[in-house]
């Protein structure tokens, strides 16, 4: 098949995306609005940007009218917000919590997840989830868009803290068999931590010998 994307709707395009890009990692974020209500949901298109200093990105849509979503508002207005790790253990009531609820009622308490302070932002994460990254907002950036309103709002964020359940913690990284994360893939299937293997990174030296 050859797809020219402009003669697509922005269905067919979304479509094709998520069945090409994937697995996709997914953030689980909290963020505070500024009545206080703490708000959660999650985002699939979110990847790390850079290390140094540890940026990462998360595309949040624009609603259907055009608005933007709880997330990408309150990270804008207080300027902070928590990525959890989404795991096996996890998933169900990550899924449960991307209900769209009207901005004073809170997801966490919709889905049964437990608050508990975090260390550098004054966003609460959720206890639920055993690697999590505290942020501060560096940048908000409305992209894309046809004419009128942006598709969606990218949320830029500078990791201030790491919180890693010390079972995880593993010569510095993460022991990625006990943490077991979970991907998405595309439309409402979600990947396991599978088969892996690895290979090694060639050098110049080993190709021409
Ligand atoms: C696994 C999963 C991944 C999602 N990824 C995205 C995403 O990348 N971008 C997006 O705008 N919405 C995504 N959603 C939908 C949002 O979670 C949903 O719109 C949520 O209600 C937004 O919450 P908010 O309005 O409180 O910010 C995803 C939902 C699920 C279940």
């Amino acid at each position: 098949m050859k797809l020219n994307p402009d003669s697509l709707s922005r269905k067919e395009n979304y479509r094709l995306l998520i069945g090409a890009v994937l697995p996709r990692p997914i953030a689980f974020v909290t963020t505070k609005s500024k009545a206080g209500v703490v708000n959660a949901a999650p985002f699939s298109f979110y990847n790390v940007l850079t290390a140094e200093p540890p940026l990462i990105g998360i595309s949040v849509g624009r609603k259907p009218d055009g608005t933007p979503k709880d997330t990408a508002r309150n990270g804008q207005e207080i300027g902070e917000f928590v990525v959890h790790v989404v795991d096996e253990q996890n998933v169900e009531a990550v899924n449960v919590s991307s209900i769209p609820l009207p901005p004073e009622e809170s997801e966490v308490e919709y889905a049964g997840l437990t608050e508990v302070p975090s260390e550098v932002v004054s966003v609460p994460s959720l206890a639920e989830s055993r690697i999590r990254l505290e942020c501060k907002v560096e940048s908000v950036i409305p992209i894309g868009g046809k004419g009128g309103e942006p598709a969606a709002d990218f949320l830029i964020g500078r990791v201030v803290h790491y919180e890693v359940a010390d079972d995880l913690f593993q010569d510095g990284g993460i022991d990625t068999e006990a943490l077991r994360p979970v991907s998405r893939l595309a439309g409402n299937e979600y990947g396991k931590y599978g088969e892996t293997f690895s290979l090694d990174r060639p050098t110049i030296s080993q190709n021409r010998e």
